[in-house]
């Protein structure tokens, strides 16, 4: 059965889309079929983290309002096989909640995995992709002010009805967590109120993937990818080997 999950966070900026990419990319490399949605309607960069800036034509507005076929709207990732993507509308168009419900339960009976790339915050976009899924993943940073948005974000899921809400811990940095200068893994899920399911460390290679538009995990192996390689093989309850 295929599991729609919503990316989110409190705060912007915090990895929902890399994480959103990663995850897509990985579990796709394992064998699944995925689906990348980005919702992030008026500024979205999904395109980017996946390498297919060039190749949007139609997106989810086109696709929900029925102004294009499915087949037109899915792009299909030309080097990683069984992932796909949607794009976003390039303006603030407003997307019906119900339709978007609607389309991805069709969409649902093609993939193992459909991934939503939030907006940042909890307005009516947020809304929207919450009431389009059945699990949902928080990314937060373990600097505070995150820690503390991200707890909201878990409620408004758990208010939606959704009850399979994990915690993505990102940019962890050992270094100021040693030195009590951030949250530690406890510490975080503690404040947030979710399980772990798992923590990615700060990487350059993150940004450096980003910049250049490059799929991180078609590029690494090491650091960032094989956090987020762990986190796909939880997500499949394959066993995982601790990093600390
Ligand atoms: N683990 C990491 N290590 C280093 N840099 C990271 C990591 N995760 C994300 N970043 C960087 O942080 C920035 C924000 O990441 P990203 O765009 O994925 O966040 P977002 O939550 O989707 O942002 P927005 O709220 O604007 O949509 C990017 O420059 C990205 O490269
Ligand atoms: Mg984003």
């Amino acid at each position: 059965m295929c599991k729609v999950f919503a990316v989110a966070s409190g705060k912007g900026g915090t990895g929902k889309t890399t994480v959103t990419a990663g995850l897509s990319s990985a579990l796709a490399l394992m064998g699944k079929r995925v689906c990348a949605i980005d919702a992030d309607i008026g500024l979205s960069n999904l395109d980017l983290a996946l390498g297919l800036q060039d190749k949007v034509v139609f997106d989810l507005f086109d696709l929900v309002c029925g102004r294009a076929e499915r087949e037109d709207v899915l792009i299909r990732h030309p080097d990683t096989d069984g992932l796909y993507f949607i794009a976003a509308p390039s303006e603030r168009e407003q997307i019906d909640p119900e339709a978007l419900r609607a389309e991805i339960e069709k969409l649902s009976e093609d993939f193992d995995y459909i991934f939503i790339d939030c907006c940042a915050g909890l307005g009516s976009g947020f809304e929207m992709s919450a009431h389009a899924a059945s699990c949902a993943l928080v990314v937060s940073t373990p600097d505070t002010p995150c820690l503390k948005d991200s707890a909201r974000a878990a409620d408004c899921f758990f208010r939606e009805g959704i009850t399979d809400v994990r915690l993505v811990l990102n940019r962890v940095r050992p270094k100021m967590i040693k030195k009590g200068n951030a949250a530690n893994v406890d510490e975080s899920m503690d404040r947030i109120g979710l399980p772990l399911v798992g923590l990615i460390f700060d990487d350059e290679r993150v940004i450096t993937a980003f910049n250049r538009c490059e799929p991180l995990m078609l590029k690494q192996k090491k650091g960032a990818a094989a956090d987020i390689r762990d986190i796909a093989r939880r997500l499949e309850h394959i066993p995982v080997r601790p990093r600390i």
